[in-house]
């Protein structure tokens, strides 16, 4: 039963995921005012939960012993893939993330945020996106035992 749930929340946090890191997108092409801004910032939070919930709830099923055991993922080149993909969209995210704090702090002070950065942070954001698809991709090889001999 352990399993069954972890899994829902795993699948649940790419459905909060991928369609937070895309209103996200939305959000910094639009107009970036006040409710601009609440958007983004929504969409950000939504994105940072699925993120801590793919990390515990991947890290159960690879090595609580909730699937087909730790030796299987440490063995599949897929895995180390995936794992090397995730990093990839942490990296990544270093950028929007120290941004995002600063654009929140100065709406807090009920000052405006100087969002010139917000063009390129939306090629960050659509590469992370792309990355989470591919992501999807190897997932699904990797469960079924692709890449082991
Ligand atoms: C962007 C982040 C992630 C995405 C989009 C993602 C996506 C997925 C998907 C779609 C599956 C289901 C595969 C299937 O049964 O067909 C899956 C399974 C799994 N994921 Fe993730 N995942 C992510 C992060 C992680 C992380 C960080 C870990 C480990 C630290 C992890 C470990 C696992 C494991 C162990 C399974 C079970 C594979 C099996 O059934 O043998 N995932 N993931």
């Amino acid at each position: 039963m352990a399993s069954a749930i972890v899994s829902a929340l795993h699948v649940l946090a790419l459905a909060l995921g991928l369609s937070g890191v895309y209103l996200r997108g939305r959000a910094l092409k639009g107009r970036l005012d006040r409710d601009g801004l609440t958007r983004l910032f929504a969409a950000d939070n939504a994105w940072g939960i699925a993120a801590g919930l793919w990390i515990v709830t991947g890290l159960l099923r690879a090595f609580g012993g909730l699937e087909k055991g730790s030796q299987f993922y440490l063995q599949s080149p897929l895995f180390w893939a995936k794992m090397a993909l995730f990093v990839a969209v942490i990296i990544l995210e270093i950028q929007p993330m120290v941004t995002f704090i600063r654009w929140r702090r100065a709406l807090g002070r009920g000052q405006v945020p100087d969002t010139s950065r917000a063009r390129a942070l939306y090629v960050v954001n659509h590469i992370q996106m792309a990355l989470v698809v591919v992501m999807v991709f190897v997932a699904s090889f990797l469960a079924r035992g692709f890449g082991l001999r």
